[in-house]
């Protein structure tokens, strides 16, 4: 493969797609799409920005003129489609940009693939990345696998399941070469700080309230991002087509065990006395239709290409930690404008 498309690329997972792709693979021209919405940050890239291997455009994958366009200029082989709204918070309060960017933005970029794949099919190759949460909302056991039934239960998660339930479809339709992946919640650098964790470090940093919603009894199954980085870049490129591979950490954890760990990992990291960050933990109104518990079964993965997470979550969580204490300025840069106001909005006064 020559020229891949990577969209949503100044993401979070996006960023670290991007690096590992300009990185491994010189002889590969990457074109990295992306809107610059709230939580593109183009300063997450900014040790590959000069790479010749890699370019930039900005521009909305719901655009189907511009789409088309890099279409047929780059050529491309290989698209990684990672561009989606991406907060489930957000999706409670404004459905609609979630229907339009993830669900509309993926059936435009899967007719600029037909299009320009449609005479020869051979060596191309559309891969759509999705969410666990997809599959709704488990009880204390069991696991997601790729056959679980789809259950989507918040306007975030419904529209990832329609992009997944259409990429599905242009396979058998039009034979498309597509393949899909459904990956647990991410943690590491990077990440924008609406999300638990770099949420939860911030507001630790700077002495504020730990908003814990409900009790703190939910769970999710963390993975470090760039493990998933690593697992995107074998789908990618050994995954068998029409398939759908699930991808998590074998690391489940309850919200309030999550942040007790935290606390004692800045603690330590912040030189503070054993027990002084739990003292900012709050109990906050309960997200509406908060799932349970998410969790995982990957072995297909591991077991069909060889893939499994190289770190353990301690090591994880102290790596991270340290990103972001190492990177305060990347956060104020984040923390002034729109922002400010979505915490207003999210948490109060707190
Ligand atoms: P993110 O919100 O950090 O980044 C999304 C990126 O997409 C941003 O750079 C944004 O500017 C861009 N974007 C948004 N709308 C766009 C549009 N209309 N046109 C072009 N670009 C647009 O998201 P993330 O956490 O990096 O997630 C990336 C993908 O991985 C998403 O598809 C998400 O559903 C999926 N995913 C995320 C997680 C997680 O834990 N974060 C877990 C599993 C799957
Ligand atoms: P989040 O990072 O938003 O990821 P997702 O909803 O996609 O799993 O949230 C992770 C978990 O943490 C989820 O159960 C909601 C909870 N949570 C809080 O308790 N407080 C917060 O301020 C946030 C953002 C999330």
């Amino acid at each position: 493969m020559k020229n891949i498309l990577i969209t949503g690329g100044a993401g979070f997972i996006g960023s670290h797609v991007v690096r590992l792709m300009v990185n491994k693979y010189p002889q590969y021209s990457v074109v990295n799409l992306d809107a610059l919405t709230y939580a593109g940050n183009l300063e997450n890239l900014k040790d590959v920005e000069y790479k010749t291997n890699y370019e930039f455009v900005k521009g909305d994958i719901t655009d189907a003129k511009l789409v088309s366009r890099l279409f047929a200029t780059h050529r491309f082989d290989g698209v990684i489609h990672l561009a989606a709204e991406s907060h489930v918070d957000r999706s409670i309060s404004n459905p609609l940009e979630f229907i339009n960017t993830n669900i509309l933005g993926t059936v435009n970029l899967l007719n600029a693939a037909r299009m320009e794949w449609k005479d020869v099919m051979d060596g191309k190759r559309f891969y759509h990345i999705s969410t666990d949460e997809v599959y709704g909302s488990l009880g204390e056991t069991g696991l997601f696998t790729e056959t679980t039934s789809y259950d989507p239960r918040s306007p975030y998660s419904a529209s990832k399941a329609s992009s997944d339930h259409l990429v599905r479809a242009y396979y058998h339709t039009y034979g498309l070469p597509v393949v899909i992946s459904n990956c647990s919640n991410n943690y590491g650098p990077n990440q924008f700080p609406e999300k638990l964790l770099p949420l939860a470090i911030n507001n630790i940093l700077n002495n504020k309230p730990i908003p814990v919603y409900g009790k703190g009894e939910n769970i999710r199954d963390w993975l470090y991002v760039e493990d998933h980085a690593v697992a995107i870049d074998t789908i990618f490129h050994n995954g068998k087509l029409g398939e759908t591979y699930n991808i998590g950490g074998i690391n489940e954890w309850k919200n309030i065990d999550l942040i007790h760990l935290l606390c004692k990992v800045m603690d330590k990291a912040l030189g503070r006395a054993p027990g002084a960050s739990e003292q900012l933990i709050t109990f906050v109104k309960d997200r509406a239709g908060h799932d349970q518990r998410y969790a995982i079964d990957s072995s297909k993965l591991m077991n069909e290409l060889g893939w499994k997470p190289s770190l353990q979550f301690e090591e994880g969580l102290e790596k991270t930690v340290s990103w972001y204490l190492e990177n305060q300025n990347w956060m104020k840069r984040i923390l002034s404008g729109e922002y400010e106001s979505y915490y207003q909005d999210q948490y109060g006064g707190r």
